[in-house]
């Protein structure tokens, strides 16, 4: 039996989707975790590129149980829409599973979040205006719709007036919205209801099958570390958990369960939104490596801040997954840099840490000390074996690994299925 947790280590958009993808071949079954559709998932195959949402990426092993846990909130336009896509591209999503626990976002949550990012200053968090703190907060209120209840007419007709009560006051009075009308969300719901009923399964009969047949299933995550709840750089985080901890609250499976847990790095640092990243590059460099990287966002399209690796940080979030080993992820968009930097301490307060602040808000007050690395400058993305990448680039890789005494276990070099190498 093994459990398998994928856990993002920066502040999301590591290239969880293509590293998810590929270990899906040695899992029987995938889950999905935590978060929305604030995350954006790409994996290539074959040349056809694939940007998922909701759907976990697991889901392009179409034999395979792709599964949506309890942690997870949906959009159901979001999801119906992506079904329909990924069937009309030949995808079966017959083995799609979604648990009837997970909740709902409403079109209450979209404006919300929305309204609330409107305001200036300090309280604009930069979010994916996709209702994500807005469900998630209803959710901890107890005031959420789940699935479940939206295949039950009557209990949802029920829960969407009760809510509405509270919302459409909320969004007249303190925000100048027009507020939502029940009989219209009741008509577009009840239509996505009737197409996503097929695939509301509980996921745990299945899980408990698997594990007690000793399968292997991979615990898909969304968002990273940094943008954790109570973990990440609060209030600039998602409403989730997307550590190695949020897999057993997201799906239910047992602590014990888990045996390994991948983090997935990438060679650099990017963060969308707002809040402090000491390691962030607001010059050519950094625009450089954004246009290299592609660095915009899935989900929103916004330019991603970029900059570089920050093993302060790194040492953080390891405390925090345990990682067993990490996959380090687009490194090929560094190669033709002659000097790639590496932030391995931080100055805070006249003093030299290698642990950020408790505080992690306050790591917008540490300068970065940086140790200087040789750039290899030469193309990377072909190459299939450890052995044969440039000397440079396996310096830089084993710098990483030993300065946060984790293992590297493969390395991502491309968008490509195939493009994953194993560290030897
Ligand atoms: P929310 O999750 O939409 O509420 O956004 C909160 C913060 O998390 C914002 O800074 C978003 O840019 C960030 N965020 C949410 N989802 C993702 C993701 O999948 N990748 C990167 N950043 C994300």
């Amino acid at each position: 039996m093994t459990v398998t947790v994928i856990a993002g280590a920066q502040w999301g958009d590591e290239g969880k989707g293509k590293v998810t993808d590929y270990f899906t071949l040695k899992s029987d079954a995938v889950i999905r975790v935590q978060g929305g559709n604030n995350a954006g998932h790409t994996v290539v195959i074959d040349d056809e590129k694939y940007e998922l949402h909701l759907v976990p990426s697991g889901i392009l092993h179409e034999e395979k149980p792709a599964m949506i846990g309890d942690g997870v909130v949906i959009n159901p336009a979001v999801i119906t829409g992506e079904i329909k896509n990924l069937k009309s591209r030949g995808i079966s999503c017959a083995n799609l599973k979604i648990s009837p626990r997970a909740h709902v976002v409403m079109p209450y949550h979209v404006a919300l979040d929305e309204m609330r990012e409107v305001r200036p200053g300090k309280f604009h968090i930069g979010t994916t205006k996709r209702g994500i703190g807005p469900v998630y907060a209803d959710k901890a209120a107890r005031f959420g719709i789940r699935v479940g209840d939206l295949l039950d007419r009557g209990e949802f007709e029920l829960k969407l007036r009760h809510a509405l009560t509270e919302k459409n006051v909320l969004l007249r009075e303190v925000y100048g919205n027009p507020g939502c009308d029940p009989m219209r969300i009741m008509g577009e719901y009840l239509e996505y209801a009737r197409e996503l009923a097929p695939y509301v399964i509980d996921p745990l009969p299945i899980v408990r099958d698997i594990l007690q047949k000793g399968g292997n299933l991979l615990a898909e995550g969304a968002q990273g570390t940094l943008l954790d709840i109570d973990h990440g750089t609060y209030p600039y985080v998602t409403s989730s958990h997307p550590i190695a901890a949020g897999a057993c609250l997201g799906t239910g499976i047992s602590p014990r369960a888990i045996d390994r847990v991948v983090g997935i790095v990438k060679a650099y640092l990017t963060r969308v939104g707002e809040g402090p990243f000491p390691t962030e590059l607001t010059d050519e460099m950094g625009e450089d490596i954004r246009e290299k990287g592609g660095e915009f966002g899935t989900t929103t399209g916004r330019p991603r801040r970029v900059g570089w690796l920050d093993l302060v940080l790194l040492n953080y979030v390891n405390q925090i997954n345990g990682f067993d080993d990490i996959v380090l992820t687009k490194l090929d968009v560094l190669d033709d840099l002659d000097e790639i930097k590496v932030c391995v301490a931080y100055n805070f307060k006249g003093d030299r840490i290698k642990f950020p602040p408790g505080d992690l808000g306050r790591i917008g007050e540490c300068e970065p000390v940086y140790q200087s690395l040789p750039g290899w400058n030469a193309p990377i993305g072909e190459i299939a074996n450890y052995n044969d990448l440039p000397e440079n680039a396996r310096k830089y890789i084993e710098f990483i690994s030993k300065t946060a005494n984790v293992p590297i276990s493969h390395i991502a070099c491309g968008k490509k299925r195939r493009q994953m190498i194993p560290v030897e």
